[in-house]
């Protein structure tokens, strides 16, 4: 699909050389559309939201390619999402361990099938099963699930003990009893098993008409297969909802917080006059105006003040320095290229951005209605939650430039924090 990748007809396995060890294949489904996370505005497969500014999928598999056992990582994607896909994958280097993605199918029953036929080509001896949506998954519950597998078990589940008191009840809030909770475990993956084995479980339930399995290991019991357990990880969790979501962000931004003491803070300032035309582009959304701005780039004076913002934080020169007007590259170009290259040099240092504040000085256009816009448009550029943007706006009541509505300022403020 992707020529970055390598090709299916690639032997793996033949240059990596395990010896005596047994061919470990990883399938990670990621072709669900995150149907309990969706809203009207925002209809992401969750595989694709950001966490900690980063793709859940790009961060599922950096977790998993630190795990030197797996010989190869085949990701099963939706048609819809080769783009997202792309980006999710964009940081890994051409020799990663990761094969071109193949397609998934309505369920993730079928998705698993249609990855386990991909992965006939490389005869894997050992197959590991794994969601796209469980980033934190850690080397040792991968590690313990091969382990168990490599001395001889058919199947392993990851699993955790249950810790809540377990309620039987109805469909009217009544409960009916308590279940004891020994001996019940909760299922996680990545779930492992003997590759020829499961392979076939998929195809016998296919043909049996059984479509509904939730998980491989129960696909595994159905075909009385022996199932074993793993060590599961309470951190492990499967993102499903917008609250894993939050707790995920808070608690990168917890892992974060006692390396990157060094914080700093940058100011940003620019001003542009107006000419005849229009529109106006501010915080990087097209404006209605029956002006626009005059300026080498786009004009987009708010983008330019908070791209000088972080590089003053930085202490890295100002926007001209990076992107000189007198070069003709940069001429009517778009000016989120300048605050995304301002947001990589705070990421090439291993920092973080923990906020942006603008404030737009103009008498028109109001900058009320569109703020919303202008503030999820800056959070996507720079790959930051909504609550850390923030766009304020004032008039200069009728006095100098800006009063006489001859151009608009911008002032910034970037406060990034840095190991
Ligand atoms: N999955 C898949 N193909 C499907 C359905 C699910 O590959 N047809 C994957 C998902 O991408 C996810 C994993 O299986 O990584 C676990 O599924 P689930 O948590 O149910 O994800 P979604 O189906 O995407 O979410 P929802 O059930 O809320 O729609
Ligand atoms: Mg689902």
């Amino acid at each position: 699909m992707q020529s970055k990748f390598k090709s299916h007809s690639d032997n793996v396995y033949a240059k990596r050389g395990h010896g005596s060890d047994m061919r470990t294949a990883l399938l990670l489904v990621a072709a669900g559309r995150g149907s309990r996370i969706a809203s009207t505005q925002d209809q992401t497969p969750k595989q694709y939201r950001l966490i900690g500014g980063r793709m859940i999928l790009s961060r599922t598999l950096d977790a998993l390619l630190g795990s030197p056992e797996l010989d190869c990582i085949l990701p099963v994607i939706h048609a819809d999402d080769t783009d997202a896909y792309a980006q999710a994958t964009a940081h890994l280097t051409d020799d990663s361990r990761v094969l071109s993605p193949v397609y998934g199918g309505k369920t993730r029953q079928e998705s698993v099938r249609r990855g386990l036929e991909a992965l006939r080509e490389f005869s894997p001896e050992l197959v590991l099963i794994h969601d796209g949506a469980r980033p934190f998954v850690s080397h040792a519950t991968i590690s313990d699930t091969i382990k168990k597998l490599r001395g001889g078990a058919r199947a392993v589940v990851a699993c955790l003990p249950v810790t809540d008191t377990l309620k039987r009840g109805d469909d009217d809030d009544r409960i009916l009893g308590t279940v004891d909770r020994k001996n019940l475990w909760a299922a996680q993956t990545p779930q492992g098993f003997d590759y020829a084995e499961i392979l076939a479980a998929h195809n016998a339930a296919r043909a049996a008409g059984m479509d509904n399995f939730t998980d491989d290991g129960a696909l595994a019991e159905w075909r009385k297969i022996d199932v074993t357990r793993s060590a599961g990880d309470p951190e492990n969790v499967k993102i499903t909802t917008m609250a894993d979501i939050r707790l995920a962000n808070q608690r990168l931004h917890m892992e974060n917080k006692p390396t990157l003491n060094d914080i700093r803070v940058g100011n940003g300032y620019d001003v542009h006059a107006f000419e005849a035309g229009g529109p106006i582009i501010l915080g990087g959304v097209e404006i209605d105006h029956e002006r626009k701005l005059k300026g080498h780039s786009d004009a987009d004076v708010v983008l330019h003040a908070l791209t000088d913002a972080i590089l003053g934080a930085l202490a890295a020169g100002d926007i001209g320095s990076h992107f000189p007007p007198s070069d003709a590259k940069w001429k009517g170009a778009a000016s989120d290229q300048f605050l995304k290259h301002a947001v990589d040099l705070v990421k090439a240092r291993d920092g973080v951005i923990a906020h942006l504040d603008a404030t737009v000085v103009c008498e028109a256009p109001k900058i009320g209605p569109h703020r919303d816009a202008m503030r999820a448009r800056i959070a996507e550029i720079c790959a930051l939650e909504l609550g850390r943007v923030s766009v304020k706006a004032t008039t200069s009541e009728r006095l100098g430039f800006t009063g006489r509505k001859e151009g608009i300022a911008a002032l910034a403020t970037a406060t990034i924090r840095l190991p």
